[in-house]
Parts: C-alpha cells; structure tokens; sequence
C-alpha cells in the first residue's frame, strides 16, 4: 500500500463537504495539501484544521477559468516543487426538469464539473506523470445512471467518466493512476448549492442530511482508494446495485428511478 506521507496532494473545492474532509484526511496522513476553491478567506480559516502552516497552502481558484487552474498548478510547483495527486473535486449540482431549465444551467454544470477537471488535469499532467501520481475525478452513481431532474449533473458527470477512462488507456504504459470516484449519498452542501431552473440556488436539502454517509467516511474510501490505486469506486451499495441492473434491465432501472425521484421532497415531478 502506498502511503500518502510528504505527498503533495491538489484538492480542488476544499472549503466544504468531501473536498474539506479530504483535505484534511490527506493532511492527517502526513501529506501536503493545496486547497483551492473561490473563498480564499474561507480556505484561509480552515487550513489550520488540515496542516501545520508550512504544510498546506490555500489559493482562489475558479474552476470555470483555464488561467486560474494553470495558476493553481503552477502556485503548486513553486510551493512544493511536485504534484503526486490532484483531486478534482470541485463541483456543482441542479435541480429542474430539462423542459424547464435555462440552458444556462447546463452550461455551468459543465463548466465547473467538467471543464474544471479537465483544465486542472491538463496543466498538472506532466508532473503527474513526472511522480508516476494519481488524477481522481470526483463522479457520482449519477454518472454511471442518469437521474431526471438533474440532466446537467448527469451529463457532466458521465462526460467526466468518459474522459479519465480514456486517460487512463492513454497512460497505461506510463504510470499515471487515473480513479473515477463515486460516492453515494453524502452529506454535504452540495444539495443547498444545487441550482434550480433559472439558476438560483435551491437553499435547501430534499434530503436528510444528518442520515446520509458523511463526508469524513468518504474521505477515508478515497485515501483508501488512492492508497491502493484502484480505477474506479462506487461508494454506495445501492448505486452498486443501481448500476449493475441497468445493464441488465434498463427499462426497468429507468421506472424504479422515476419512482425513485417522484417520492423526493419537493419533487419536480409533482
Ligand atoms: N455530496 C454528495 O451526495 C455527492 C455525491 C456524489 C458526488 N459528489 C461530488 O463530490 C464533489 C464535492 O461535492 P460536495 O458534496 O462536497 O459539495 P459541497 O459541499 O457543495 O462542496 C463543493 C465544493 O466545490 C467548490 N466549488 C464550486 N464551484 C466551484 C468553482 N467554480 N471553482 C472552484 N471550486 C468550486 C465549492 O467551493 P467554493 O464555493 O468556495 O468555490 C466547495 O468547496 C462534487 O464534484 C460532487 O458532484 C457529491
């Protein structure tokens, strides 16, 4: 098993949720961390909760901008001189039947989603390759079986699938572990965040948040994941079983998803 110990790890979206607790998973195992969200004071207050000063470093970085994600990878090297993993994390979600949905919607799923992963990946890939390192793309069951009312999320998540299987193909002579990570159902304030038909945010949560898996036990599965250098997780058992009989039963997968939705909190399908 491969330790995480001095290892210079990027997580992308680490002022909240599954991106913080990795953080500080990741600092926890003796690695050094690089924060990145857009809430720079925001990473600036919980960093001293990831690592000591001289081991984490906190930079603004939206996503949806290329030159802030060269910049990010670049502020990286200068730092810390290598990048071992970079963990895209960063991410948004929806709300909203596609017949209601401004397009604009979908733009921004992907770009943050997909765009981010994909601009972060490409400045950093020659250093990952460089410490034979790790990319992780934060996906979801989402990405392996769509779920109405979130065509956007769905869409980018599966693009982001797509796009580390062919990179890992790609680098499967040179040493570059490439993970596609699902998590089920995680607490988390992505559901608040989650933008509605005209792109507001939806401000609450259909869910219970306190009984979904917390975002700390997810962070240990990806420490786990990337100490093992496994290609791909899905962390829930029914996303397990979810995306297993949709290869075998599509349609059916398709009505019990329905079902599924409709009985949400606030659903759009009422
Ligand atoms: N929670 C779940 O149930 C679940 C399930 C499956 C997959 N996931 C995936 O896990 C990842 C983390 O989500 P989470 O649940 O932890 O959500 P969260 O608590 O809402 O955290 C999202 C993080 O992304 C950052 N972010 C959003 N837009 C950004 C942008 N344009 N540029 C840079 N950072 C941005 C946010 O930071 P700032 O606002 O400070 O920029 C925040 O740190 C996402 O990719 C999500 O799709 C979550």
């Amino acid at each position: 098993m491969v330790s995480l110990q001095d290892k210079v790890i990027i997580v992308t979206g680490a002022s909240s949720g599954i991106g913080l607790a990795s953080a500080r998973q990741f600092g926890r195992e003796g690695a050094k961390v690089v924060m990145a969200s857009r809430s720079l004071d925001k990473l600036r207050e919980l960093a001293p909760s990831v690592a000591a000063p001289e081991r984490v470093l906190c930079v603004k970085c939206d996503v949806t901008q290329e030159a802030e994600c060269r910049a990010l990878i670049e502020a990286t090297v200068a730092r810390f001189g290598r990048i071992d993993v970079l963990v895209n994390n960063a991410g948004i979600s929806m709300r909203a039947l596609f017949a209601d949905l401004d397009l604009k919607v979908i733009h921004a799923l992907m770009d943050v989603n997909f765009w981010g992963t994909v601009y972060c990946t490409k400045y950093a890939l020659p250093y990952l390759l460089e410490a034979r390192g790790s990319v992780v793309g934060l996906v979801s069951i989402a990405g392996y079986s769509a779920l109405p009312a979130r065509s956007g999320y769905s869409a980018s998540k599966y693009a982001v699938r797509g796009f580390l299987d062919t990179l890992r193909i790609e680098h499967l002579k040179d040493g570059l572990h490439v993970l596609a990570f699902a998590p089920g159902y995680t607490s988390s304030n992505v559901r608040r965040a989650a933008l509605t038909a005209d792109g507001t945010a939806q401000g609450e949560t259909p869910l219970d948040e306190n009984r979904l898996m917390s975002a700390e036990r997810c962070a240990q599965m990806l420490s786990l994941a990337l100490r093992t250098r496994r290609s791909q997780i899905l962390l829930s058992p029914l996303g397990c079983v979810t995306v297993r009989m949709r290869q075998l039963f599509p349609r059916l997968v398709d009505r019990l998803t329905y079902k599924y939705i409709a009985r949400e909190k606030g659903s759009p399908f009422k």
